[in-house]
């Protein structure tokens, strides 16, 4: 038997940046539409979105992103929704502080948590992009609708706990005599922060429980959570859980995957030249507006493939439109790429394939057990398990995407 290959993760010790425990996150769909088969819709299938939410929950996901868009599904009926249909599953509604008053969104919010008993998030969106926020009347430059979210989750957090009413007179907000306003079904409800501009980690780091990230190299991610983590311990406050998002290309073996990644790619690059799929809101053509798409084509330009199996054609092949970097190969190596981000303490993984709900089933039964079980094995022993150092992926040399897609 050939020697194990040495690698950086022959090391046994548990990290000490390492997250203990992961939940998981998948961003909802509301119909079968997918940037690899795009369908023409009417919107919403009730039918598809109840498989898919309920999909989800029997995977083991722990959570379902309701993002937002001015031409989509409204969030919060969305996500009013998810809690009917399901038991456990937790529903983030995207809300974009231009859209309706802080106390509206408040009361909106514990209405959800109360309902739900207590499984409402809400994730704040500044807004990434002009013309997208001049949609809905939002004419504010980007640096003012981060100013804007700070008050925002000022106010929110005062509606959910102020003993009495209160008045207030801001710099975007004013208003006299609230209060004291419903209470979320806890003590609060978790606030998150999506966005890369110099603001957002400064109001993350000072403001928020949760802060989002694309999927980005790994020396990259560790630097911007060091930067969250700065800010937070600058302002005496806890740190913020750490978010990332991936694309995940998962088949039975590496060249199946790697085959797979590159039709993918493909065709979602198709798409988004024909216009075919909802993408209008965040990209178009030229360089996008929001740091995150740009830092996610900046990794594009300089390589296709990072670390263990970050991959970013698909970044490139959408002018990086949302969430859009992938994570390739067997569902083991996806799980220790996944591990490789958890040693840097990320602690909440989102997870969405391009073929989206047989990619969720496919997860909850391949990829996010071995991740668990790793968790459940350093738990126990106080050490890492094998799987970082059985599957290396693209850490392995000699490793060639090309020769395993066969486009070489
Ligand atoms: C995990 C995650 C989810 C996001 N969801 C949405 C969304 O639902 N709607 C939206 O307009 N932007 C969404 N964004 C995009 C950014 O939050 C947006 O680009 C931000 O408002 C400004 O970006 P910037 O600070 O990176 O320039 C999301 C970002 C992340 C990291």
């Amino acid at each position: 038997m050939p020697a194990p290959t040495p690698s950086p993760d022959s090391d046994r010790a548990v990290p000490p940046t390492a997250a203990r425990k992961v939940e998981f996150i998948s961003q909802s769909h509301l119909n079968p539409s997918t940037e690899l088969n795009p369908v023409p819709t009417r919107g919403i299938d009730p039918a598809f979105f109840r498989t898919y939410v309920r999909t989800l929950e029997a995977a083991g996901y722990d959570y379902t992103l309701l993002p937002y868009g001015s031409a989509g599904p409204d969030s919060f009926v969305a996500a009013s929704a998810v809690g009917q249909l399901t038991e456990r599953l937790r529903p983030i509604v995207a809300v974009r502080p231009n859209t309706a008053f802080p106390l509206v969104v408040a009361q909106q919010l514990a209405t959800l948590d109360q309902l739900t008993e207590g499984r409402a998030v809400v994730h704040l969106i500044s807004g990434g992009n002009d013309t997208e926020q001049a949609r809905q009347g939002d004419y504010l430059p980007k640096q003012r609708r981060y100013a804007r979210t700070a008050e925002f989750i000022d106010l929110l957090r005062r509606a959910w706990t102020e003993p009495a009413a209160f008045s207030h007179e801001g710099e975007f907000y004013r208003f006299d005599d609230f209060g004291p306003g419903l209470r979320p079904h806890g003590d609060s409800i978790p606030i998150s922060i999506g966005g890369q501009s110099d603001e957002a980690f400064e109001i993350g780091g000072r403001q928020a429980d949760v802060f989002s990230f694309w999927g980005e190299p790994l020396a990259d991610i560790r630097a911007q959570i060091d930067r969250v983590h700065a800010v937070a311990d600058t302002a005496g406050r806890p740190r913020p859980r750490i978010w990332v998002t991936f694309r995940p290309i998962v088949d039975r073996t590496d060249e199946l995957a790697w085959r797979k990644a590159y039709a993918y790619a493909e065709r979602i690059g198709r798409t988004f030249r024909e216009g075919s799929y909802g993408l209008r809101p965040l990209t178009g053509p030229g360089t996008p507006q929001n740091v995150g798409s740009q830092r996610a084509l900046h990794f594009a330009a300089g390589a296709d493939v990072y670390d263990r199996a970050l991959w970013t054609r698909t970044a490139a092949a959408t002018n990086a439109g949302g969430a859009s970097t992938a994570l390739v190969g067997t569902p083991e190596t996806v799980a220790a790429a996944i591990l490789d981000y958890v040693d840097l303490g990320a602690d909440l993984v989102s997870i969405r394939g391009y073929d989206n709900l047989a990619d969720a089933r496919d997860y909850g039964t391949h990829v996010i057990p071995l991740v668990r079980q790793e968790l459940a094995h350093r738990e126990a022993t106080g050490l890492r398990g094998g799987l970082q150092v059985d599957h290396q992926g693209a850490f392995a040399p000699g490793f060639d995407a090309d020769a395993l897609a066969g486009v070489r």
